[in-house]
C-alpha cells in the first residue's frame, strides 16, 4: 500500500476514535483494507457493498450483514436504529435526503452482539454512506438490490423466518414457500433472492395460474424459431432468470403436464426449448410458492408426488396475520408511511385495537389496501375506528369500544358480552352457557346484573329493561 493510502487508513481510524480496544481497530482496518482492494481490482465499485459486507459479517463472524438503500416508498419508523442481542440496525449516512440507508448485522443463536461490536458496526455504518455513494457513482447494470420492500414484523414467528431465510439464502437449493394468500409468499422469495449471492443477478416472477395451459410451456422454456408458421422464436422465463431466481407462485396450479416438465427441469437444471432438438443448461434457483398445501394436493392425487419431494425439503412457511397480531400495528403504520407523500396520516389507538382484533382472512394485502383505503378516504388527519369498513371494526365496535369507553369493570364487560352471546344463541341459555362455557346459575345470574344495569340506563319507555326481563323469564334450557 502507499504512503497516501497509509495515511489516509490512519486518518480515517484516528477520527474512529470511540472504537478503544485495539480488535476494534483491526476489524476495521481489515474493512478498509478488503474494500481497498476491491476499488483498485478489476470489480468496479458496484461490487464495493458486497465486499463490505462480506467482509464485515467475517471479522466479527457474526450470520449475516446488510448495506443497502431504501426507496422513499419505503421509508419508515421501523428501520430507525434498534438493537437487540443478537441484531442491530444502524442508520447510515448519505447526502441525499431521499435516500435512506441502513446497515444491519445479525448474529447466530449462540452469539450475542456486544459493545465491541456495536462500536465497530456504528464506525462502519459512517464508511457505509461512502461505500454506497461510490457504488452509484457507476450506474449498475441490473439492481435489485434497493428494489425490495422490507419485510415488516417483529414477532417470534417473524424472527424465526427471517432466520430461516437468512440461512436458506447462503444455498443454492429449491424453496418452497407456503402460506395462505397475501401473507407475503413473493416478498420471501424477493428477499430470499436478494440475501443470496444471485442478488445482481435477474429475480423472475412467473405466475403458473395466470399463464394459458397452452402457452405455458413456451412461457417457462422459450420457443425455437419458425416451430410453426410465423412463430419467432423466445427464450423462455428460466433462461430469462440465468444467473439469478426464478420464482414459481402458484405453483399448484399447474397441470399435471406441465409439473412433469418442471420436474425434469429441475432434475436436469436443463431445459428444452419447445421445438428445439438439445437441451441448455441454466444457472437458476428455483423458488415456488403455493396457498394451497401441495402435500393435501399429492394426497388427493392433484399435484405429482415426485415433484413434490423435489421441491419439498427446504420449506419456508409464512403464518397467517391473525397468527402474529403483534404485527398489525406496525404493519399498518409501514403502509400509512409509504403514503406520506400523498397525505400524512396517524392511527387512533381506538383503530388500533379494532385492527388488531380483526381476523384478516386477507392477511396482509387486505391490511395494506385498507390502510389505502384509509389514505382515500379519512376525513381528517388520524384514522378513528369509524374510518374502517363495517366488517373490520365489527365485534370491536360492537362489543370492546364501549366497554372501554365505559370504563368497565371484568365483572359489567362479562355481563354484557354474556347478553350478547345469549341474543346470539337466539336466546336459547343452553347453547349460551356451552358457548360461554358457564353453568346454568353463573348465566342467569349476568343476564340479571345485565338486565338490572340496562333498566337504570333507560328508566324511561325501557326497551331494553323489559326485553332482559323477558329473557330471564325464559326457561329455554
Ligand atoms: N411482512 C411484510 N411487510 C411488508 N409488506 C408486506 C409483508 N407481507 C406482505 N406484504 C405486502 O403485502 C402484499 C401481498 O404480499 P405478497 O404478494 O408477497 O403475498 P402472497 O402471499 O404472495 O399472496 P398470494 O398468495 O395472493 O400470491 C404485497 O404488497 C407485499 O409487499
Ligand atoms: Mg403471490
Amino acid at each position: 500500500m502507499s504512503r497516501v493510502d497509509d495515511h489516509s487508513e490512519a486518518s480515517v481510524l484516528g477520527s474512529f476514535e470511540s472504537c478503544a480496544v485495539h480488535r476494534s481497530r483491526g476489524a476495521l482496518r481489515q474493512l478498509l483494507a478488503a474494500l481497498g482492494a476491491g476499488l483498485v481490482g478489476d470489480t468496479g465499485p458496484q461490487e464495493l457493498p458486497a465486499i463490505f459486507e462480506r467482509e464485515l459479517q467475517r471479522v466479527l463472524s457474526v450470520r449475516a450483514v446488510r448495506l443497502r438503500e431504501l426507496p422513499p416508498r419505503y421509508h419508515a419508523r421501523l428501520v430507525t436504529p434498534t438493537r437487540t442481542p443478537d441484531s442491530i440496525v444502524l442508520g447510515v449516512p448519505s447526502g441525499d435526503p431521499r435516500v435512506q440507508a441502513v446497515l444491519e448485522a445479525s448474529s447466530g443463536p449462540n452469539r450475542h452482539l456486544d459493545d465491541r461490536d456495536h462500536d465497530v458496526l456504528s464506525t462502519a455504518a459512517q464508511l457505509g454512506g461512502l461505500v454506497l455513494e461510490a457504488a452509484r457513482s457507476r450506474p449498475l447494470i441490473r439492481s435489485t438490490l434497493a428494489g425490495t420492500a422490507p419485510l415488516v414484523g417483529s414477532t417470534a414467528v417473524m424472527q424465526t423466518l427471517r432466520e430461516r431465510l437468512e440461512r436458506v439464502a447462503a444455498t443454492d437449493f429449491t424453496v418452497l414457500i407456503e402460506g395462505e394468500s397475501g401473507t407475503g409468499k413473493e416478498l420471501v422469495a424477493r428477499q430470499l433472492h436478494e440475501l443470496s449471492h444471485r442478488r445482481r443477478g435477474p429475480f423472475v416472477a412467473v405466475n403458473c395460474a395466470a399463464v394459458v395451459e397452452t402457452l405455458l410451456e413456451a412461457e417457462l422454456f422459450g420457443i425455437e424459431d419458425r416451430t410453426a408458421t410465423g412463430v419467432r422464436g423466445r427464450r423462455g422465463k428460466f433462461e430469462h432468470a440465468d444467473g439469478g431466481t426464478l420464482f414459481l407462485d402458484e405453483v399448484s396450479d399447474l397441470s399435471l403436464s406441465a409439473q412433469a416438465k418442471l420436474l425434469r427441469a429441475i432434475q436436469d437444471l436443463a431445459i428444452e426449448r419447445v421445438g428445439a432438438t438439445g437441451a441448455r443448461r441454466v444457472n437458476t434457483r428455483i423458488v415456488v410458492a403455493t396457498n394451497r398445501p401441495l402435500s393435501e394436493l399429492v394426497a388427493r392425487g392433484d399435484f405429482r408426488a415426485d415433484l413434490y419431494y423435489r421441491l419439498s425439503g427446504v420449506e419456508i412457511q409464512v403464518p397467517a396475520l391473525r397468527h402474529r397480531r403483534e404485527d398489525i400495528s406496525d404493519l399498518a403504520r409501514y403502509f400509512l408511511t409509504r403514503h406520506r407523500g400523498t397525505r400524512e396520516l396517524t392511527l387512533s389507538e381506538a383503530a388500533e385495537d379494532a385492527l388488531k382484533h380483526y381476523t384478516w382472512p386477507g392477511n396482509v394485502r387486505e391490511l395494506e389496501r385498507l390502510m389505502e383505503r384509509a389514505v382515500a378516504l379519512t376525513g381528517c388527519s388520524r384514522v378513528e375506528p369509524e374510518d374502517l369498513p363495517p366488517h373490520v371494526r365489527g365485534d370491536y365496535g360492537a362489543i370492546l369500544a364501549p366497554s372501554l369507553a365505559a370504563g368497565d369493570s371484568m365483572r359489567a364487560w362479562g355481563t354484557r358480552y354474556a347478553r350478547l352471546v345469549f341474543e346470539r344463541c337466539g336466546r336459547n341459555k343452553r347453547r349460551a352457557c356451552r358457548l360461554l362455557d358457564i353453568s346454568y346459575h353463573t348465566l342467569q345470574s349476568y343476564l340479571r346484573e345485565d338486565a338490572a344495569a340496562r333498566s337504570l340506563e333507560e328508566a324511561d319507555g325501557d326497551p331494553a329493561g323489559e326485553l332482559a326481563a323477558e329473557a330471564l323469564g325464559e326457561t329455554e334450557v
